[in-house]
């Protein structure tokens, strides 16, 4: 929690639960990874908190950015990015999403199937465009898996056939899934980019940019390797494959850029037990799973808390939301434990929640609004 989050907190008290979020972080965060990837271009990951505060700050930086859908492209215009400093990164894209990206300036655009390529072709003639490859996401808390990206051989022939179709064979992208802990995730794929650049070559097609995607990860309960870490070990593995001829960069960084700066606060809404002697009570909050805390699901992304009571004694808990839906149960096996005191109404603040929170905040589920938020 940042020295303004928790004035802000303490003066305002803000109704629960609501984010705060201290923009001066994300600048912050910004400049972090800049120093530690000096010569790649940012391209912020708008889907991991799309306010506007945030997108004015990085453009006001300098910052590029990695948009999903046309809805984030516009976003980013409103804030004042130019339509050149815009990749269409999402790999799955309506038709008509396209063809007003393409008219709105966006010459940059994701692919990972034949099928997306013939559709670029045809919506965004003469566009940038870059293959997504899959890769191995051992290590990330919140894996992207197969979802996206394809085999390196198809996406050999789908870059030979970009150019065939008049488009710009610009590079590759990947993404070695979201909270990655292991700085080896990258070595491994972008020794997996060096190969295709060679077959590519030999193909007569010179590609000109890799795409590292994101997945830099925040410190949530437990340590993680720091951002010079990651600049250190990306920048050795691409000097290893690429000698002096290196390739533009680019990352595309989302919850490294917000998660620590922004908390979510939130109301003790119950404290009970489900026996007489069950040592373990279930703790109740205002804000759930489909308040925004949906990479709680598997109790993959662990959230630190914090409570009036810190330092005295606690014990075992199971941390719930207040909707009727038992999966709105954020942790159950993951060794929580709280204060012995922590009581209804008690605020209870949780850590490093500005990334991937306010847009996974469900409408009126239950009646429950969604997330306030404040950007200071
Ligand atoms: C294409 C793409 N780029 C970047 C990101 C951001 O990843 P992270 O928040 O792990 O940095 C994502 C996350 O889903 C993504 O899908």
């Amino acid at each position: 929690m940042t020295p303004k989050i928790a004035e802000y907190l303490r003066d305002h008290a803000p109704a629960t639960p609501c984010l705060v979020l201290d923009v001066d972080r994300v600048e912050q965060n910004y400049r972090r990874l800049k120093a530690a990837l000096p010569l790649a271009r940012v391209y912020y990951a708008v889907k991991a908190n799309p306010a506007a505060p945030i997108l004015q700050r990085l453009t006001g930086l300098g910052s590029s950015f990695d948009a999903a859908s046309f809805e984030e492209i516009e976003a980013c215009l409103a804030a004042g990015a130019q339509p050149g400093a815009i990749s269409y990164g999402n790999t799955v894209k309506k038709v008509s999403a396209i063809r007003a990206a393409h008219e709105a300036g966006v010459t940059m655009f994701a692919f990972d199937s034949e099928a997306e390529l013939l559709k670029i072709a045809r919506n965004a003639p003469g566009a940038r465009v870059y293959c997504r490859i899959l890769v191995k996401n051992e290590g990330a808390e919140w894996p992207l898996s197969r979802k996206f990206g394809c085999e390196l051989d198809m996406a050999r022939d789908l870059m030979v056939q970009a150019g065939e179709l008049g488009l710009d064979p610009y590079g590759i992208s990947f993404h070695v899934g979201s909270q990655q802990t292991s700085t080896a995730a990258y070595e491994g794929a972008i020794a997996r980019v060096a190969m295709l650049f060679t077959d590519l070559k030999e193909a007569g097609v010179k590609l000109r940019m890799v795409n590292l995607g994101g997945g830099y990860p925040v410190r949530y309960r437990a340590e993680v390797p720091g951002i010079d870490d990651f600049g250190t070990a990306i920048m050795g593995a691409m000097t290893q494959h690429f000698g002096n001829d290196l390739p533009e960069m680019l990352i595309e960084p989302g919850r490294f850029m917000v998660g620590d700066a922004g908390v979510v606060s939130s109301e003790v809404v119950l404290v009970s037990r489900k026996g007489k002697d069950d040592p373990v009570r279930w703790v109740y909050l205002d804000i759930g799973r489909f308040g925004g805390l949906a990479e709680t699901e598997g109790e993959a992304i662990k959230y630190a808390f914090r409570t009036p009571h810190d330092g005295g004694a606690d014990g075992p808990v199971t941390i719930a939301g207040p909707t009727c839906d038992s999966t709105d149960t954020l942790y159950e096996k993951s060794n929580y434990r709280l204060p012995m005191a922590l009581d209804c109404g008690d605020r209870v603040e949780l850590l490093s929640t500005g990334a991937y929170v306010t847009t996974y905040a469900a409408q009126g589920f239950n009646g429950f609004r969604p997330l306030a938020e404040h950007y200071i």
